[in-house]
């Protein structure tokens, strides 16, 4: 090595003491990445664009971690690796041994907490409050950083208007403006200031982009979504975490009207690069670009790396298509150099501004008392509080008075869960930690009270889940229908000797996420017959709901009178749902998707066109003729313990504003929805549409004027006639409330 390149290469992995207290000025940035890159020969290239799985133990059929290719350089990034004496290890390897002392990066599924498990994405965005949402993601980054994980694969912005779609609740649900606003908070939370904060993990939004739309709700089935469709409701929430700086995307899995997302040059160049100036790296999902010839869209390995690094994917997730194929490809001269180095250069660029040259080791001693902190847990459990929805309450039965029951029952099959509550994207926490509705209750009430719980039933996918098949989990033998009857019948005594049941129904944790779709929306298993039974000895009852996607709970909605929506509530969710049982916390969380009353209305969201007399006006011919049209529970829907007055709406130019007062008995929280509707223009827009919203807290009595501007962008849209954004002159009708049928209306006229 000359003296010149060793210089060079010096600066480039120049160690500091300390990490990045700013971010490094761009232009050493690109200096340190052109002196790394004329040193780097091919192979070592591609080595940065390879990413390799690592799993607890050896996964049979996926490629297997090999010390001495870490030292050869094969290797840009690990994911799965969360411990952090184990990131230190092979992160000595790289920086130690291999020849240009490039440190790896280590990215894992921090999706909603690491170790102190946050209630799961649709839960937090159902707390309308997109600070909380940044809290939970810097407590998150914080406990991940320490570990050494310093990339995350979030947030998932994915659109859902399918809840047999498992994925939906990774989401943010089924609005633009509420999941751009909830990832805009996600990339504040995790990535910090700039990248590199100290404490904080680069993001990866994903998956770019449709994925939300997979055909049958079923995972991973290709989408057909059209470019209006595409440009004004899927993409927004991608353009906002882009520009609120998501270091990198990740490439979805599922064709696009015919195109794999992980080929897909429109998407991953036209959109993200070339028109939204998007300067970071794309990583595929998992094995997505060796699967573009599943998809029969390239002829073999070697053409799927070639075309899936012309579209735009700088790093292959786990299937080593690029480093097994592209020397080949370069050598025979089917594929330029210079092309892999542009897909490299971004990847050293983020490792530097990550900090890792300066940094690559963690402090193992430090991670004990930062995982434990106190505050984290505070957090997830204010967090389960504010993304709960109250669906019902008739004749106030909540919240519960402390001292007027001296039994309570808690009955169902996640009533003394500690795994279901956290919801499916709890890898790396301790299980035991998390707290079961149950045990939440038990504490809250103390040992003068008799809290009993009964499984009633036994619910079981009729699959292994993903995790299960990966990790080779085996579950014994399901439950016997004789055997269920019994555990209901148990339950039904147990409801028949107590003062108020609190049935704790849903989906296990394994039924909503990845590989986790339905045909069905019901409460699985036997657990409505179990409910109607328990509800039917008269007592007092309270359903609370354990689940991720929306469920047709058509017939509680109507009988059980009170129904509290917990979500995954995460690992505090037991105390926090006794906090809202008790009346501790009030419940101001909103529905960030449409309830249907039956899967068969699926889809059905909100915000869609009227192409017909609308339901009720004397025109109407019936749609459905077995079901109404509308939803059991519209988007935004919640109540609270207190109620509250929405009044004097005042829409003046683009300015529009309203009165909020608590004119209940206890201070809660509303939140404040602004939706609009465009009359007439170059196309039929949405019959409503959210653009804006604000979580208010208000003391009995208090009053609030809450203000919104309606800027250019939220009056404009992509139009299909143009193909570009347009803002018609249109009267446009206000609305402002307390959900989407809010009836406070004004208009707003162009201004002249
Ligand atoms: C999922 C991604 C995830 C990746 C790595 C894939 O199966 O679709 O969301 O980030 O695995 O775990």
């Amino acid at each position: 090595m000359s003296i010149f390149s060793r210089s060079l290469l010096l600066s480039a992995i120049i160690t500091l003491a300390a990490p990045a207290q700013q971010p490094i000025p761009e232009k050493q940035v690109e200096k340190r990445v052109d002196s790394l890159l004329k040193q780097m020969t091919l192979r070592e290239k591609i080595g940065q664009l390879n990413q390799l799985f690592v799993f607890p133990q050896p996964v049979p059929g996926m490629p297997s971690l090999n010390d001495e290719d870490i030292a050869k350089g094969d290797y840009g990034s690990f994911l799965f690796v969360s411990d952090a004496a184990q990131i230190n290890r092979l992160q000595h390897i790289a920086v130690d041994k291999s020849r240009l002392h490039i440190p790896l990066l280590f990215g894992l599924d921090v999706i909603h907490g690491f170790k102190t498990v946050f209630p799961a994405p649709i839960a937090m965005a159902a707390s309308f409050d997109p600070a909380t949402v940044e809290r939970a993601q810097a407590v998150a980054a914080r406990e991940a950083s320490a570990a050494g994980v310093r990339w995350t694969f979030a947030p998932m912005v994915d659109i859902a208007r399918d809840p047999r779609w498992g994925r939906i609740m990774e989401g943010a649900g089924e609005d633009p403006f509420l999941g751009s606003a909830i990832a805009r908070a996600q990339v504040k939370g995790f990535q910090g200031s700039y990248i590199g904060e100290p404490g904080h993990v680069l993001t990866s939004v994903k998956h770019f982009a449709g994925y939300g739309a997979a055909d049958g709700g079923r995972d991973y089935d290709s989408s057909y979504i059209s470019d209006e469709q595409l440009w004004n409701v899927y993409l927004p929430p991608f353009h906002a975490a882009v520009e609120a700086g998501a270091g990198t995307v990740m490439s979805a899995y599922m064709d696009l009207n015919g195109v794999p997302a992980t080929g897909n040059r429109f998407l991953l160049t036209d959109v993200l690069r070339d028109t939204w100036n998007f300067q970071g790296f794309v990583v595929s999902d998992a094995f997505a670009v060796r699967d573009l010839v599943t998809h029969g869209f390239a002829k073999d390995p070697a053409d799927a790396a070639s075309l899936s690094i012309s579209a735009g994917v700088n790093m292959d997730m786990g299937s080593r298509t690029y480093i097994d194929n592209l020397e080949t490809l370069v050598k025979e001269g089917r594929f330029k150099e210079t092309q892999i180095e542009r897909m490299v250069r971004p990847i050293l660029a983020m490792k530097i501004r990550l900090g890792l040259f300066e940094t690559p080791y963690v402090d193992e001693s430090a991670t004990k008392s930062i995982f434990a902190a106190s505050e984290h847990k505070a957090e997830a459990r204010r967090a389960a509080q504010r993304s709960a929805v109250l669906l019902r309450n008739e004749g106030a039965l909540l919240p519960l008075i402390q001292g007027r029951y001296s039994s309570i029952a808690v009955i169902g099959p996640m009533a003394d869960s500690f795994i279901d509550i956290r919801g499916s994207w709890a890898l790396v926490d301790d299980p035991t930690q998390a707290i079961s509705v149950a045990r939440g209750i038990r504490e809250k009430v103390g040992n003068g009270v008799r809290v009993e719980t009964a499984m009633g039933c036994e619910i079981r996918r009729n699959v292994p889940s993903m995790f299960d098949m990966i990790l080779g989990v085996k579950r014994g033998t399901p439950l016997t229908d004789q055997q269920n009857t019994t555990e209901i019948e148990k339950a039904v005594t147990l409801a028949s000797r107590s003062d108020v049941s609190v049935m704790v129904l849903g989906e296990t944790q394994d039924m909503s996420g990845e590989a986790a779709s339905r045909t069905s929306l019901d409460l699985p298993g036997r657990q409505e017959e179990l409910l109607e039974k328990v509800m039917a000895i008269g007592k007092p009852l309270v359903l609370v709901l354990l689940n991720g996607r929306p469920l047709s709970i058509h017939w509680a909605a109507e009988h059980v009178p009170a129904i509290l929506e917990a979500w995954y509530p995460g690992a505090e969710g037991g105390h926090a749902v006794a906090d809202l049982l008790f009346g501790d916390a009030n419940p101001g969380g909103k529905l960030p998707v449409t309830f249907p009353r039956t899967v068969g209305q699926v889809p059905i969201y909100y915000a869609h066109t009227l192409t017909h007399q609308p339901e009720g006006s004397p025109g109407f011919v019936s749609r459905y003729w077995d079901e109404p049209s509308s939803p059991l529970y519209p988007f935004g829907y919640g109540l609270s313990y207190t109620t509250f007055k929405i009044s004097n709406l005042k829409v003046e130019n683009h300015k529009v504003s309203v009165d909020v007062q608590n004119t209940g008995a206890r201070a809660g929280d509303e939140v404040v929805q602004l939706y609009i509707h465009q009359k007439s223009g170059r196309a039929s827009r949405p019959v409503r549409l959210l653009k804006g919203f604000e979580r208010v807290t208000l003391a009995p009595g208090e009053s609030k004027t809450v203000h919104f501007t309606l800027t250019d962008d939220e009056l404009s849209y992509w139009s299909a006639t143009d193909r570009k954004w347009v803002h018609d002159r249109s009267d446009f009708d206000v609305w402002v409330g307390s959900d989407s049928n809010a009836t406070l209306h004004g208009n707003l006229s162009p201004v002249q």
